[in-house]
């Protein structure tokens, strides 16, 4: 059982934020299937604080996605805090702070990896943002800048004693980007130097390797990303099912909860990018994902899928790659 403050979550298996990805949709999906706790897409202070459109967009909930963890990602601690105290008032089980995003566009304005290697500004961003909220606030950082500066003990400590509520750590370096893989070594070394629940990251391709991960670094819970696009059954022991008709009650149970979220017209890529993926060990799922890609809204979305089922059916290449 993994506690973080005053939450207890049903799975120490969470789901990573993902931008462009973790939206109501898939978070609920993933809760459904077995996640203890999801994230949301990274959010900017300042889009929060100057109250942009788009940004307010990504705050949509409901209690049957919860417990979820809210992500700001920030270098300004007066902003940040105001962003805290903002998103405080949606009430999230949590605020996490992005502290490991590699991506230029935030770490350009000091955002993200950035703060590694300026621990005292990541100091002062945390406690603004603990100052400012009234729910638990996590940090999700990664081991380091690079190979030679391996600083995740010294910061996770500065993390705790900020007084975070948990720390997630990703096992590459902001050098790494996502290339390599991710040390675990450095996971368990982290759990040994401090007392906060640490939650290790990276490269968790199963629910087995998830229990590995545990086991092998003593964290208290895993966060997988990647691996939960197109299969939210990474969440559960039987990981994803070898059978089309199991297969395709996942993909309707996503464009239901999208259907419910969707209240425009305008369908976003993103969710042809998602549905597209749960075909991606089929034969045939180029043509699949290009009857997805081809769907100009929603129904016709549905359509594509209800298509695919009906000419799927009794497919026999489905069992030659999923052996029962
Ligand atoms: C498309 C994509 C978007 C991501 N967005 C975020 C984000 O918004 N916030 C964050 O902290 N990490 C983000 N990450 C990093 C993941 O949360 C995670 O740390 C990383 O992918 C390693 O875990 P995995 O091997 O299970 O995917 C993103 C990664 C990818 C691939």
């Amino acid at each position: 059982m993994l506690h973080i403050a005053n939450l207890t979550l049903d799975s120490p298996f969470l789901l990573a934020p993902l931008a462009g990805y973790t939206d109501l949709p898939f978070r609920q999906l993933c809760r459904e299937f077995g996640a203890g706790m999801v994230v949301s897409e990274m959010i900017s202070c300042h889009g929060l604080v100057y109250g942009q459109a788009k940004t307010r967009a990504m705050l949509a909930s409901n209690t049957a996605e919860r417990p979820v963890a809210f992500q700001l990602f920030g270098a300004d601690p007066a902003i940040m805090g105001e962003a805290a105290a903002l998103l405080s008032t949606f009430h999230p089980d949590c605020i996490d702070i992005n502290m490991g995003c590699p991506v230029k566009k935030v770490t350009k304005r000091g955002a993200g990896a950035a703060l590694m290697q300026e621990p005292q500004l990541a100091r002062a961003v945390l406690t603004s943002v603990i100052n400012n909220s009234t729910v638990p606030v996590t940090v999700k950082t990664r081991i380091g800048v690079d190979s030679r500066n391996i600083s995740a003990i010294p910061f996770a400590r500065m993390v705790e004693d900020a007084g975070a509520a948990a720390i997630t750590v990703h096992g590459r370096t902001w050098a790494q980007g996502f290339t390599g893989t991710a040390d675990w070594d450095v996971i368990a070394q982290v759990k040994q130097a401090v007392s906060l629940p640490v939650i290790g990251n990276g490269d968790i391709h199963s629910y087995a390797q998830g229990l590995e991960m545990m086991h092998q670094t003593g964290c208290d819970g895993i966060m997988i990303g990647r691996a939960a696009l197109g299969n939210p059954w990474v969440f559960s022991p039987g990981g994803k099912p070898s059978d089309l008709a199991s297969l395709m009650d996942g993909v309707f149970r996503h464009l239901e909860l999208i259907e419910e979220s969707v209240t425009t017209d305008h369908m976003p890529g993103d969710i042809k990018n998602h549905l597209g993926r749960y075909f991606k060990a089929l034969p045939e799922s180029a043509r699949y994902r290009k009857m997805i890609y081809d769907s100009k809204d929603l129904p016709g979305l549905r359509q594509a899928l209800e298509s695919i089922w009906a000419g799927t059916t009794g497919n026999s290449n489905w069992e030659q790659i999923h052996p029962q």
